[in-house]
């Protein structure tokens, strides 16, 4: 959620803390803060509520030189988000400075166990509390990793954690349970961070912290072991992206770079795996289970937020394609449902980050019940890719805009391969396996198309900006398009947004239509196409403002809607990779036009480690 550096090296050191927080900000940004042991092993330390912007501006007076520092940026679980509750936080005495992702569960036990030790604490987070136990067993070991290792027995949640101290002012200690750690193996300096994006401008070799590994960074190198002190044979791996694609290239927004991406990134999904003349797909994520996915008799898909969306067309698109029967469930529900499961059950989990705590734990659960997991992620390297038995990566690159739009497209553009390669080891025919390969060939230029025609979107927005509410309805692979239309409204412009089953509004939504209200209806030509229009002839019978998206040439809607923005023809279980795009350029445009903090909207953080 929130992001952690920390630095051994030769670089001047506040401004590199504070340049890799500003590539992390995106994870969480309610405050930030930083520490550094200065060449005389003093710790000096500066804490700010707001965005990095206010620390870099806080840390100008801060004159430091030092070869040590740890940054933070925070998502505030325990406590307000103000100076004090921003990291590092300390122990009593100011020796120890650490920063921690994540949640200390037990954290309110220890603090009254260690107030009635005499201990005093100055913030409000479970962090502190960890901080000063550590101080605690230091107090009476004398050694700071053993000190750390000791400490972290004693909790329960979640961490991912780096911290420094005068004590041993050479060494940079960190850990993790549950939340990510990325180690930077560069020339004579060591990173630690939550998030690859601020490694890459130093190295491009990392090692990914497994649970319950800690790491020792000093000036001349690095250990890793288990807390509990076990060896471990840690492999360096090679990021896989460059600077620039985590940099805005020209565009005033991530989000905005990333809608107009995705001509590329649908193409990246599929490079290599389709293969258009036999009708078919190559998966070689998918080598190890393929002969016993064959005959899968069940797939549970399960996935928070967007991801959440596309598990829902994925349901629709393997059912058909393959007949497997499907089931999509929020991986929060999941993992506390005590799900019946069955050995010969597939789960496939969905995630951009493939750090979202609650998909994490349901991985768990699964395995648990014998389960056979695979990942569609997009974060190679990150904590579910690895936790899965195999999976599928969706190649977006990084996505930093907090609401999710390239990775969705590629999502359903993998769940589609999926479908497919299922469908043609079970029953579907070559033929209709060309038929559906080309089409999804064919995609890219025509989301090209759809992005070409965006100012006429914008245009939309214009009229509709200041609704307090808007509608959003589909059917079919249709109707979890309508459910991301209206997520993705709600994210970045705040205004209040349903996505419903056409069909369903009328059992009860339809009582909120009236002339002020904006009605979003998905409506490709398809076979319940005629269906939706009945739909659509409901709103209008009540005075319903209605914006349509359905297929170039289809000009007979335009007299019964207020708007049509067109798409291509496609194969109509292929229409969810073309009309989701006006709908994230419709929230976009709306967002942007209510001067919205489109990157990085309130609350939210983009990978949420936390339950
Ligand atoms: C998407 O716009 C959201 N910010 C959010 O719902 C997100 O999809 C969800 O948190 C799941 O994240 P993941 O795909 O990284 O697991
Ligand atoms: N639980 C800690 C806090 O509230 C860390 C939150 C985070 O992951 O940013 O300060």
């Amino acid at each position: 959620m929130c992001g952690i550096i920390g630095y051994i090296g030769k670089k001047e050191i506040v401004p590199l803390l504070l340049t890799g927080l500003k590539r992390m900000e995106y994870r969480g940004y309610d405050s930030a803060g930083l520490s550094i042991l200065d060449s005389s092993s003093e710790l000096k330390s500066i804490k700010k509520k707001g965005r990095v912007n206010d620390l870099e501006l806080a840390s100008m007076d801060l004159n430091v030189k030092g070869i040590i520092g740890i940054a933070h940026t925070r998502w505030a679980t325990h406590g307000y988000p103000n100076d004090i509750n921003a990291h590092p936080h300390f122990d009593t005495k100011m020796n120890i400075s650490l920063v921690h992702n994540g949640i200390i569960e037990n954290y309110s036990i220890i603090k009254q166990k260690l107030i009635q030790e005499g201990y005093s604490f100055r913030s409000d987070t479970d962090t502190e509390v960890l901080a000063v136990l550590i101080e605690r067993f230091y107090d009476k070991v004398k050694d700071l990793e053993y000190a750390v290792r000791l400490a972290l027995n004693e909790v329960n949640g979640t961490f991912g954690i780096a911290l420094i101290s005068k004590y041993e002012p050479n060494k940079i200690i960190a850990a993790r349970r549950g939340s990510p750690l990325i180690l930077g193996i560069g020339d004579n300096e060591y990173l630690v961070a939550s998030d690859a994006s601020a490694i890459i401008e130093h190295t491009k070799n990392v090692i990914y912290l497994n649970d319950d590994e800690m790491a020792i960074l000093s000036p001349d190198g690095f250990i890793t072991k288990t807390i509990a002190n076990k060896k471990v044979k840690s492999e360096i791996h090679q990021l896989e992206f460059d600077l620039e694609q985590i940099e805005k290239g020209g565009f005033e927004h991530f989000m905005l770079k990333e809608i107009f991406e995705q001509t590329q990134t649908i193409r990246d999904a599929m490079r290599g795996r389709l293969l258009v003349d036999e009708g078919n797909v190559k998966l070689g994520g998918l080598r190890s289970v393929r002969d016993r996915i064959r005959n899968a008799r069940r797939i549970i898909i399960t996935a928070c937020g967007t991801s959440y969306n596309s598990a829902l067309v994925g349901e629709y698109l393997i059912e058909q394609l393959a007949h497997i029967p499907v089931e999509v469930e929020y991986a929060s529900e999941f993992r506390y449902r005590s799900p019946i499961l069955f050995e010969d059950d597939f789960v496939i989990f969905i995630s951009q980050s493939g750090e979202t705590a609650d998909t994490y734990a349901a991985i768990q659960e699964a395995k648990q019940r014998g389960a056979t997991c695979l990942g569609i992620v997009n974060v190679v390297g990150s904590s579910i890719a690895r936790a899965t038995d195999a999976g599928i990566y969706i190649h977006a690159g990084p996505e930093i805009g907090v609401a999710s739009t390239k990775a969705f497209t590629s999502q359903l553009t993998v769940l589609s391969l999926l479908a497919l390669y299922l469908g043609r080891m079970r029953n579907l025919s070559t033929i209709d396996g060309i038929k559906i390969a080309k089409e999804l060939e064919a995609l890219p230029d025509k989301v090209q198309m759809i992005l070409n025609g965006a100012s006429e979107i914008e245009r939309i927005a214009n009229e509709y900006y200041q609704s307090r509410n808007f509608l959003y309805l589909g059917r079919g692979y249709n109707f979890p398009i309508a459910l991301e239309g209206a997520l993705k409204l709600k994210e970045i412009s705040y205004i209040h947004a349903e996505g419903y089953p056409a069909a369903e509004m009328k059992h009860g939504p339809i009582a909120l239509i009236d002339k002020n209200m904006p009605v979003v209806v998905v409506a490709p030509k398809d076979e319940i196409y005629e269906k939706v229009v009945s739909n659509i002839e409901e709103v209008k019978a009540r005075e319903g403002r209605v914006i349509a998206i359905t297929n170039y040439g289809n000009t007979d809607l335009e007299k019964l809607v207020d708007h049509c923005i067109y798409i291509p023809d496609t194969l109509p279980l292929l229409t969810p990779i073309l009309t989701v795009i006006p709908l994230q350029l419709l929230a976009y445009y709306t967002a942007r036009l209510l001067g919205r903090d489109i990157d990085k909207p309130r609350n939210l953080a983009k990978s949420v480690t936390v339950e």
